[in-house]
């Protein structure tokens, strides 16, 4: 007589076994990666984002896959697609125009914006850290802190005393981990980003500035608004899903 042994199934982690998978998370950025390269952004970002298990691993793809794209497409760093993405929806930045770029180092956005404004345009990048050589030549680099130095008048100097057209900041400090010392310290900056393109950007200039939430902020949008015809807060695709940042977008100053 044959005898049947009854058999228990165990079930399988297979959310768990996933993300053990190293495998697998790189053939999902290569499909994603596949999905860009195919001009498909919508897919690439369905792969990396509704078939990825936690919200830290889909931070982990996704920033594999942006410094993959970067290190591809010759930009310094993924903020770069930063401003490629708030320029396809806003339209920051024109042919020829005059871009100054607050904390810019290593300078992904510089090189974003250089390639957008062209060789009739410039680029003032600023930084408290010293740039490696840009082989664009329309990128000027100045090495100043924008909380300490006299950040106008070294960028008047140098653009022989004309307005730029838009400023973009993507300052933020050294992160302590203490949420309350990160928002202000990145409070500090946006507010003197804010103030710096308030002496520098022409009548009708754009800015883009990075910010975290909190009550001072709002305070900021608040002045924004009466400076600027157009204000709208802006989360690029490229960000942490769990850093709390975002950009003002801010049109047509009006005075
Ligand atoms: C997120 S990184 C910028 C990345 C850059 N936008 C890119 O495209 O590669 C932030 C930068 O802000 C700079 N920064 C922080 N505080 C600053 C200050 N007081 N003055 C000038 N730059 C500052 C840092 O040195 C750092 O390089």
């Amino acid at each position: 007589m044959v005898r049947i042994e009854k058999v228990h199934y165990k079930p399988v982690p297979v959310r768990s076994l996933l993300l053990e998978m190293k495998d697998l998370s790189e053939l999902m950025i290569d499909l994603a990666y596949s999905a860009a390269l195919f001009h498909d952004q919508k897919l690439a970002e369905e792969v990396l984002e509704e078939r990825m298990p936690t919200r830290r691993w889909i931070d982990e793809a996704r920033r594999d896959y942006y410094r993959r794209r970067a290190r591809e497409e010759g930009y310094r760093s993924r903020a770069a697609y930063k401003l490629l993405e708030a320029q396809k929806r806003f339209k920051l930045l024109r042919r020829g125009d005059i871009v100054v770029d607050l904390g810019a180092w290593p300078g992904g956005m510089s090189q974003a914006a250089a390639r957008i404004v062209g060789p009739e345009g410039l680029v003032v990048a600023v930084d408290t850290r010293d740039f490696e050589r840009f082989s664009e030549e329309n990128i000027v680099t100045l090495q100043l802190d924008i909380l300490e130095d006299d950040v106008v008048s070294e960028v008047l100097r140098v653009l022989d005393g004309k307005r730029a057209d838009a400023l973009i900041s993507d300052a933020s400090p050294r992160f302590t981990g203490v949420r309350d010392v990160d928002m202000i310290r990145q409070y500090e900056l946006s507010l003197k980003a804010y103030e710096i393109a308030r002496s520098l950007l022409r009548r009708g200039g754009s800015l883009m500035v990075k910010a975290f939430d909190c009550d001072e902020v709002r305070g900021l949008e608040r002045e924004m608004r009466r400076e600027f015809e157009f204000v709208k807060r802006f989360i690029p695709r490229a960000k942490r899903k769990t850093s709390s940042e975002f950009y003002f977008i801010a049109l047509r100053k009006i005075s």
